[in-house]
C-alpha cells in the first residue's frame, strides 16, 4: 500500500473544516453484500439489476422482483459491518463536521456507529405500498408477518395492492430532502472521500462531481477504476484495507 497516499488523505481530512464521505455498494462488498455491477450469481445470474430494479419490471412481474429483493434482504440481514464501515464511524467521532452520504440500502454504516447517515436510495429492510395509497409514502411494518413464499409480494393492509421494498428504483425520484441535503453538503465541504462506487448512477454521482468541480481534495477508494478515479486522488485498494489505515494516520496527526 502506498503510505504517501494514505498520509495525504489523512492530512486533507484533518485540515478540512467539513468532510463528506460518499459511499456505494463497494463499501459493503467485504461484508458479503454483492455490488450491483458484479455479475449476479446462482438463481439470479440470468438477470441484470437494471432489469429488476424498475417500477416497470415490478408491474410486469411483481413476484420475480419481490423475490429478488427478498434474496438481497436476506444477505443484508446476515451482514455485519466490515473494517471500512467501522473506520468511517471512527472518523466521524474524530472529526467535528463529517457527513456520511450513502447510495446503499443496507444499514451497515449505522450498525458500525455512524450517525445521521443520508440514504439516497432508501432502505431495503422497509416496505411500502406500490400504489402509494396513503398519499405520502407510508411504511408498512411487515417484520412480524408470516409471508407465504408462494404468494409474494404481500398485500398492502390498506388497499390490498402490492407491497414493495422502500428503495429507489431506476426511473424514480430520490427522496427530495435527502438529495438536497447531500448536494448542499457537497457544495460546502472542504474534502471528500468517495468509497466503493462506480459513479454511473445519477443524480447521486453529482455529489462527487460537485466536489471535483470545486477543486477540493477528493479521494476515490476503489480497487478498480471508477468514473472519478482519474480526476480524484485514486486509492486503488479495498475499502476494508485502506480505510483503517487512513483513520489511524488521521488519529496520529
Ligand atoms: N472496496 C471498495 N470498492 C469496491 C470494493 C471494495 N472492497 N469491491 C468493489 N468495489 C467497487 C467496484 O469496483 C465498483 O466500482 O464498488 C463499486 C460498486 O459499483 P456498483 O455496483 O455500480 O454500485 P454503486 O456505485 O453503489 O451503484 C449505484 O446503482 O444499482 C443502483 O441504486 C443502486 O445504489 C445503487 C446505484
Amino acid at each position: 500500500m502506498n503510505e504517501q497516499l494514505v498520509a495525504q488523505a489523512a492530512r486533507a481530512l484533518k485540515e478540512a473544516r467539513a468532510v463528506v464521505v460518499f459511499t456505494g455498494a463497494g463499501v459493503s462488498a467485504e461484508s458479503g453484500v454483492p455490488t450491483f455491477r458484479d455479475a449476479l450469481t446462482g438463481l439470479w445470474a440470468r438477470y441484470r439489476p437494471e432489469e429488476l430494479a424498475t417500477p416497470q419490471a415490478f408491474r410486469a412481474n411483481p413476484k420475480l422482483v419481490w423475490d429478488w429483493y427478498e434474496f438481497r434482504r436476506e444477505l443484508v440481514r446476515a451482514a455485519r459491518p466490515n473494517p471500512a464501515h467501522l473506520a468511517i464511524a471512527e472518523l466521524q467521532r474524530l472529526h467535528p463536521d463529517l457527513l456520511v452520504v450513502t447510495q446503499n440500502v443496507d444499514d451497515l454504516h449505522e450498525q458500525a456507529g455512524s450517525r445521521d447517515v443520508l440514504h439516497l436510495h432508501g432502505n431495503i429492510a422497509q416496505t411500502k405500498c406500490f400504489n402509494n395509497c396513503q398519499g405520502t409514502p407510508t411504511l408498512v411494518d411487515i417484520s412480524g408477518w408470516t409471508i407465504d413464499p408462494d404468494h409474494t409480494p404481500p398485500a398492502c393492509p390498506h388497499c390490498g395492492g402490492w407491497l414493495r421494498p422502500n428503495v429507489v428504483w431506476f426511473n424514480e425520484a430520490l427522496p427530495f430532502d435527502v438529495l438536497e441535503a447531500a448536494l448542499e453538503a457537497s457544495q460546502r465541504c472542504a474534502a471528500m472521500l468517495v468509497i466503493g462506487t462506480s459513479g454511473v448512477v445519477y443524480p447521486a454521482a453529482r455529489i462527487p462531481l460537485n466536489a471535483l468541480a470545486r477543486g477540493i481534495p477528493v479521494f476515490d477508494v476503489n480497487p478498480y477504476q471508477s468514473q472519478f478515479s482519474q480526476d480524484a486522488v485514486w486509492l486503488p485498494y479495498p475499502a476494508g484495507e485502506v480505510m483503517p489505515r487512513i483513520v489511524e494516520a488521521y488519529a496520529r496527526l
